[in-house]
């Protein structure tokens, strides 16, 4: 079984990815709509929030962790590798990865929550690969409460929308990472604000491409996913607005089921 978490929805977003590429896998998400989102807090509680919520895959068996959250990835993927023995999958690895390969004039952007963005790592993974490449980020702290409330078409969300891309499009990027797992739900927005020439990398997609390569290439992959088809969504918070966006994103209705924290 696939133990997926993330703050809220975003994680969902990765959820339809791995489920469109690996149907028969089973699925175990937890989304701490409770306390999202993760993007304003210290690292320190996320990192605690992730380890709980870790802990709590595991004990329901999960075989495998993905950390759908780029906030809960870049605070917490050492600590819960260290923590557990089963492969711990993050979002961020793989989006660099596609990034990289796929800008040809070297000027990467990156609007992500402010924890990801303070925290330097699309910087430094980037320049890791290629020291060459000018990376821009920007902070977009109100995209995860707006897609949250449902704000999807709205007039404010594209106008809040195009502030936080304005500062990358003077500087030129040529690609851009949604370092967010919650911003694919606005990727049609973001790409027509970003405009044409502009590519944009999805770490759910990017991040559901290497578990498919891993579980492909591993010999006991089948008993890792499970092979059932089942699909179990755990939240801490049950509101009617995940039940809505969790059908827009999945494209079939989810039973959810409450985690008490
Ligand atoms: N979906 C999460 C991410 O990828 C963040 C949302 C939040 O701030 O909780 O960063």
């Amino acid at each position: 079984m696939i133990g997926i978490f993330d703050s809220g929805i975003g994680g969902l977003t990765t959820v339809k990815a791995i489920t469109d590429r690996l149907p028969h896998a089973d699925i175990l998400y937890f989304g701490d709509t409770a306390r999202t989102p993760y993007g304003s807090k210290s690292a320190d509680t996320i990192r605690s929030y992730s380890v709980e919520n870790g802990d709590f895959l595991i004990k329901k068996g999960a075989k495998i962790i993905i950390i759908a959250c780029n906030t809960a990835s870049s605070a917490a993927t050492d600590l819960l590798r260290q923590r557990y023995d089963i492969p711990v999958f993050e979002v961020i690895t793989p989006a660099v990865e596609l990034a990289v390969k796929t800008t040809l004039n070297k000027k990467i952007g990156i609007i992500g929550t402010r924890a990801t963005i303070s925290s330097g790592i699309y910087e430094k993974n980037i320049n890791f690969l290629d020291p060459e490449i000018k990376v821009l980020s920007n902070a977009s702290p109100l995209l995860v409460p707006l897609i949250e409330e449902g704000f999807l078409d709205t007039p404010e969300t594209k106008r809040i929308l195009k502030k936080y891309l304005i500062p990358l499009k003077t500087r030129q990027i040529d690609t851009l990472i949604l370092g967010c797992t919650h911003y694919p739900i606005l990727k049609d927005l973001i790409a027509a604000k970003a405009g044409k020439r502009v590519k944009i990398i999805d770490s759910s997609t990017a991040i559901a491409q290497s578990v498919v390569n891993f579980i492909g290439s591993h010999e006991n992959g089948d008993i890792l996913t499970g092979t059932s088809g089942r699909r179990d969504f755990y939240v801490s918070d049950i509101t009617p607005q995940f039940g809505n966006l969790a059908k827009n994103i999945l494209k079939s209705t989810v039973n959810l089921t409450h985690r008490e924290l």
